[in-house]
C-alpha cells in the first residue's frame, strides 16, 4: 500500500502542481476540482536521462511513407474517414453520445476484419459476451467471420493488455474505455486519472505490438471532465458519431488524424441490422422535404472534402414573450443571432417581437460559415410566408454589414447542386469568378443580402 502511494500523485489540472492526496483546491493555484491522480513514472525519466532510449536521429529523407501499414476494415465509409484504412499501431478513440450506435459500428468493424482472416479482440467492460453475441447476430455476423473475433468480458487494463500479449490480434475493441481501471492508480474507474492512465497503456502497447486498437468512448453530459475529451491528444485518431437517435442517420466525423485529413466525414444509416453506408447522403437528407413550404432552404455545404445538400428549415413565428425566444438545432445560437440582427439592421424585417427556431433536417451539425446565406433565406422565407423554389440551392458567408463573402470550394458545391437536380445556385459573387458551372445549372452571385432578396424575390 505504501509502495502504490509512492507511485501515484495528484496533480492539478490547471497549474501542474502535484499533492500526495486528493484535495478538493490546488494549493498551488487555487482552481477547484483540478487534481487528479496520475502515475509517477520516474523510471522513463532516468532513461531519457542516461540515453537509454532506444530513438536515434536519421535523416528525414531516409524516412518512407511506407512504415505505415494500412489496411481495409471492409467498412468502405470508415476506411474514409480513417484516411484511407486502418493503420497498423494507430489507436483510434471513438466517440459519441450512448446509444448512438458506437458498438454497432465497432462490432461490424471486427467482423469485417475477421472476415479477411484477421483475428480482432472485443474487451466488453459493458455488456456481458452473450449480449455482444446477440448483437453480432443481429448483424448477421453469426455465421460468416464470427470465428475470428473474440469476446473479452474484462475491466482490469493489465489483464486486457496481457491477453494481447498472449493472442497477438490484428486489432483490438476496448468498449468502453471508461470502464477499464488499471491498478496503478487508486481512483476509481471512470475517473480522469483511470481513463487517461488506462489509455495511455493500450496506445504505448499499440505502438510496440503494431495491434490497431479503438477505444469506444462515452461523451458525458457534463462534456470534457473522464470522457474522451481527456483522452483526444494520446491518441492517434479520434472520430465522433453525431446524429439524434430519433433519427436513422447517423454522421462519423473524424476531429483529428494524424493519418489523414481531418472533418472527413462518412454517413450511415442505422437500420435492422446495423449501421450500412449511405451512398448518396444529400439525396437522403433531402428525401423528406417538403414542397414549396415557406422556411425551407438548401444548403449545399462542405462536410471536410465533400459537398453535401442539407435543408434548413427555419419557423418564425409571433412571440407571447417579453424576450422572444431564438434556437438552433445542427446550427451555432451565436451565428444565429449574430444574422437575426444582420436582418433586423440591415434590412429593416421586425424580428425584436417574432420566436425564431432553426433546424438542419436529418440531424446534422452545419458548422461552417457558408451556412449563413442559407439561414438568412429560410428566415426571411418564413417570415414573409413565402416558398423558395425548389430547385435552388443557396451557400455563402455573410457579413455584419450585410455583405456576401466568398467561400472555399465553391465549384464542387455547384457539381454537388447540378448532380442532385438543382437549377439555380444563389452563391457570394466573389465565387462565380472563373467559374464553369456545369450545364443545367445557373450561377447567380449576390455581393449583398439587399441583392439575395432580389434574386429570391423574398421582398
Ligand atoms: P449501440 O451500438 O449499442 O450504441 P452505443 O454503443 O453508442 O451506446 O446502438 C444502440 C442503438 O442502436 C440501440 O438503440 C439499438 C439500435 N440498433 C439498431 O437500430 N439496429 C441494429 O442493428 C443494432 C445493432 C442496434
Ligand atoms: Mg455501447
Amino acid at each position: 500500500m505504501v509502495d502504490k502511494a509512492a507511485r501515484t500523485a495528484f496533480v492539478c489540472q490547471q497549474c501542474g502542481r502535484a499533492a500526495s492526496r486528493w484535495l478538493g483546491q490546488c494549493p498551488g493555484c487555487g482552481a477547484w476540482n483540478a487534481l487528479v491522480e496520475e502515475a509517477v513514472r520516474e523510471t522513463r525519466a532516468r532513461e531519457t536521462r542516461t540515453g537509454a532510449s532506444a530513438a536515434t536521429p536519421r535523416p528525414l529523407v531516409a524516412v518512407t511513407a511506407g512504415d505505415t501499414v494500412r489496411r481495409s476494415t471492409g467498412l468502405g465509409e470508415l476506411d474514409r474517414v480513417l484516411g484511407g484504412g486502418l493503420v497498423q499501431g494507430s489507436v483510434v478513440l471513438v466517440g459519441g453520445d450512448p446509444g448512438i450506435g458506437k458498438s454497432t459500428l465497432a462490432l461490424q468493424a471486427c467482423g469485417a476484419l475477421a472476415r479477411q482472416g484477421l483475428p480482432v479482440l472485443y474487451v466488453a467492460g459493458e455488456e456481458s459476451p452473450e449480449q455482444v453475441r446477440l448483437r453480432a447476430e443481429r448483424l448477421g455476423m453469426a455465421e460468416a467471420g464470427v470465428g475470428d473475433v473474440h469476446v473479452l468480458p474484462e475491466t482490469a487494463t493489465e489483464a486486457v493488455i496481457e491477453q494481447l500479449e498472449r493472442m497477438r490480434p490484428a486489432a483490438v475493441v476496448v468498449d468502453s474505455i471508461q470502464t477499464l481501471h488499471t491498478g496503478a492508480l487508486a481512483s476509481a474507474p471512470g475517473s480522469v486519472g483511470q481513463v487517461r492512465e488506462s489509455a495511455a497503456l493500450l496506445v504505448a502497447h499499440a505502438k510496440a505490438s503494431g495491434v490497431a486498437c479503438f477505444l469506444i468512448g462515452h461523451v458525458t453530459k457534463e462534456g470534457a471532465l473522464a470522457g474522451p475529451r481527456v483522452l483526444e491528444h494520446l491518441v492517434d485518431t479520434v472520430l465522433y458519431f453525431e446524429g439524434d437517435s430519433g433519427h436513422a442517420l447517423r454522421v462519423l466525423r473524424a476531429v483529428k488524424n494524424r493519418f489523414g485529413s481531418t472533418n472527413e466525414v462518412a454517413v450511415f444509416e442505422m437500420g435492422e441490422r446495423g449501421l450500412a453506408e449511405v451512398p448518396n447522403p444529400s439525396a437522403t437528407f433531402l428525401a423528406e422535404r417538403p414542397a414549396g413550404a415557406p422556411g425551407s432552404t438548401v444548403l449545399a455545404t462542405l462536410e471536410g472534402s465533400r459537398p453535401l445538400l442539407v435543408e434548413i428549415q427555419a419557423l418564425v413565428s409571433r412571440s407571447a414573450l417579453a424576450l422572444p425566444r431564438r434556437a438552433a438545432i445542427g446550427l451555432d445560437v451565436g451565428r444565429v443571432a449574430l444574422l437575426l440582427a444582420v436582418l433586423e439592421k440591415r434590412l429593416g424585417m421586425p424580428l425584436h417581437d417574432q420566436d425564431v427556431f432553426l433546424n438542419v433536417a436529418g440531424g446534422l451539425q452545419v458548422d461552417e460559415p457558408a451556412a449563413d446565406l442559407a439561414v438568412v433565406a429560410a428566415v426571411a422565407s418564413s417570415a414573409r410566408g413565402r416558398a423558395l423554389g425548389e430547385d435552388v440551392a443557396v451557400w455563402g458567408e455573410v457579413g455584419l454589414t450585410g455583405e456576401v463573402r466568398a467561400v472555399g470550394r465553391a465549384d464542387a458545391r455547384l457539381r454537388e447542386a447540378a448532380r442532385q437536380g438543382f437549377r439555380r445556385c444563389v452563391l457570394p459573387a466573389g465565387n462565380t469568378r472563373g467559374i464553369d458551372a456545369p450545364a443545367g445549372v445557373t450561377a447567380e452571385g449576390v455581393t449583398s443580402l439587399d441583392q439575395l432578396f432580389d434574386v429570391l424575390e423574398l421582398r
